[in-house]
């Protein structure tokens, strides 16, 4: 009995894992192909990157409405503004896990392979199927399933036990450490601003709370949320305050990637790479300042 069951796990284990391994791959080969087919093909015109009949379209977004109390929220700002336009539903509640990718395509110019790819993640973190379930924003709050520690927006869950909520002087920390500018001479964060911001984060994580971790897959998965802010956002420190602090579409705006095929995981680790290996966080031991 004993030897069956230990046989049956050890079969069923070794069958999961050959199949995401093929998935991966899979996965991987169609992301190359959208991005060859990025590097062939124009841009999306200006005013043109959200598609026809999409909300979105022209920079007009559907009206926004701020979170009650009874909605569920997540530490994702990408997500959340997008609950708060009626984009995804209102309350956070219910949204198929294979619905949103699409969505998210419509919505950010997002690959479908790196949509997939994330949502196919996500699923399995909180141990659901892409195809048939639902989830809501809060599910997301799960710590260390994607919510990290040394976060750009929040403050470690130690310190901030509500996830779902910018932490409104942190991101003003973020906008303020900004030393680019445009053409038109508006204040732009770089990616080296986001390198030392991030570099900071992690070091003030690690001196002031006793509870701070961060694995290298959720390094890899916060520089890529960090890279968002230039890629798909633009940069720009009046958008990315009401995006950051209102979890609201400013008016006008619409995504910076303006690839046919959107942001592929090619193109994304092309800038998420370069920005984890420039941070230079203490490591070895450490003595943590309890205040
Ligand atoms: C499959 C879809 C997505 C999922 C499941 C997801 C999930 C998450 C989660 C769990 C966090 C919290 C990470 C942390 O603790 O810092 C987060 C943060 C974030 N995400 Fe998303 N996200 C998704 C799509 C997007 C998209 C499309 C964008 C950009 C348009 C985006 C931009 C961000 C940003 C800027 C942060 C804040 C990072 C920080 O505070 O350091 N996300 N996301």
């Amino acid at each position: 009995m004993f030897l069956s069951n230990a046989l049956r796990r050890i079969y069923f284990g070794l069958q999961d894992f050959l199949v995401g391994q093929v998935r991966t791959i899979l996965v991987l080969g169609f992301d190359a192909l959208l991005q060859t087919g990025n590097l062939l093909t124009f841009n999306r015109r200006f005013g043109y990157v959200i598609a026809e009949g999409k909300p979105g379209r022209g920079g007009l977004w559907p009206p926004f409405e701020a979170p009650t109390k009874a909605d569920s929220r997540s530490p994702c700002p990408a997500l959340n503004a997008m609950a708060n336009h009626g984009i995804l539903p209102r309350d956070g509640r219910g949204i198929p896990i294979a619905g949103l990718g699409p969505a998210l395509c419509d919505t950010y110019n997002f690959s479908s392979s790196f949509a997939y790819f994330t949502l196919n993640y996500m699923a399995e973190m909180l141990q659901k199927s892409y195809a048939y379930d639902t989830f809501d924003l809060s599910d997301l709050l799960v710590h260390n399933g994607i919510e990290h520690d040394a976060s750009l927006t929040r403050y470690d869950v130690s310190r901030q036990p509500d996830q779902a909520v910018p932490a409104q002087d942190l991101v003003d920390q973020l906008l303020a450490s900004a030393t680019g500018r445009d053409k038109q001479g508006n204040a732009m964060l770089t990616f080296a601003d986001l390198t030392r911001f991030s570099t900071e984060r992690r070091d003030h994580s690690r001196a002031t709370n006793g509870q701070y971790t961060l694995s290298t897959f959720h390094k890899l998965f916060g520089s890529s949320n960090t890279t968002t802010l230039i890629t798909i956002y633009g940069g720009r420190v009046d958008d990315l305050a009401v995006i950051l602090k209102e979890e609201r579409i400013p008016d006008g705006w619409e995504p910076r990637i303006r690839s046919r095929n959107g942001l592929t995981i090619m193109g994304m680790n092309a800038t998420v790479l370069p920005l984890e290996f420039g941070i230079k966080e203490r490591r070895g031991p450490r003595t943590v300042r309890l205040t």
